[in-house]
């Protein structure tokens, strides 16, 4: 654990200049193993090496065994083609500071760190500490902090790029920690992503997905720069198949998983979109 610790810790100091204190907005640097203002507000370093920078107690709707299967499936590689696309993005566009807001449990960040190189400054941040802890265990490079993205503990136009991959966005925050030639990456469902498990769970009632409001809102915010459909299907093995189940919050009604049969082959359609201040 300690040595976890002092990854953290130097990681954290070589980067402190990127951090305000969330409650008084002034800046911070680390002392010993804490984040501290000039107001004397500070944040420890945990022993699995992130940061809780929440100000207030927030309770994540997700819980540790949504994280834990999402680690699972994405091991698995369901999300590869997506992350090999934006790793031709960042290829391009050669970002270094890199804001993965909404991480959930890490592994889209922990594969592109691993994929994109050492140079570049990986931050990733979720509100659920459950989903922060398990992301730690992938240390390495990355900051991982338990953060809100409606308040982001960051300095303004710090980022060269930020991620928001299927979680909520906040553009006033978004655009203000964002430099002024920096881009925004968000990921959106597409209306046939995960469509066959939506048919098992809701029995056709809810199958119609539409991505047209959150759409719209990127479109409204930012200057949109490209859009790239990935849809590709996906088998997962029968004994994974709970893995899938429980990834989602669509399994948040109870299911009884005995209703899978076999391997279980699922759309993922998903949609890029590229965005820059206007
Ligand atoms: C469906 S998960 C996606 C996680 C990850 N990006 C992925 O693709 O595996 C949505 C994530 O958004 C996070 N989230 C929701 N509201 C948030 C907020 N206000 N600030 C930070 N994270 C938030 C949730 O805790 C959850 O981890
Ligand atoms: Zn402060």
């Amino acid at each position: 654990m300690i040595k976890k610790k002092l990854t953290a810790q130097k990681l954290f100091m070589e980067n402190q200049s990127l951090f305000k204190c969330p409650i008084c907005n002034e800046m911070m640097l680390i002392k010993d193993f804490t984040l501290c203002c000039y107001h004397n507000h500070s944040f420890d370093i945990s022993k699995k090496g992130y940061l809780n920078l929440l100000t207030a107690n927030n309770v994540s709707i997700y819980p540790k065994a949504l994280f834990l299967s999402r680690k699972r499936i994405c091991k698995l590689g369901l999300y590869n083609p997506l992350i090999n696309e934006i790793i031709n993005i960042i290829c391009k566009s050669n970002p270094v500071y890199i804001l993965d807001a909404g991480c959930g449990e890490g592994s889209h960040l922990v594969n592109l760190y691993n994929k994109c190189g050492l140079r570049n400054k990986y931050i990733g941040i979720d509100i659920s500490k459950e989903s922060i802890k398990i992301a730690t265990n992938n240390l390495e490079n990355i900051m991982w902090c338990v953060a809100d993205t409606s308040r982001l503990p960051f300095q303004s136009s710090s980022f060269d790029l930020i991620l928001n991959i299927l979680a909520p966005a906040n553009y006033s925050e978004f655009l203000r920690v964002l430099k002024n030639d920096g881009m925004i990456i968000k990921v959106i469902p597409g209306k046939l992503y995960l469509q066959e498990l939506r048919a098992v769970i809701y029995q056709n009632e809810k199958l119609k997905y539409s991505n047209y409001e959150v759409k719209s809102l990127f479109y409204q915010e930012l200057a949109v720069v490209e859009s790239i459909c990935v849809k590709y299907q996906f088998t997962v093995k029968e004994e994974l198949v709970h893995d899938l189940v429980t990834m989602t919050p669509l399994s948040f009604g109870k299911i009884d998983l005995n209703i899978f049969k076999g391997d279980f082959v699922v759309t993922v359609d998903l949609e890029i979109l590229l965005g820059k201040k206007k």
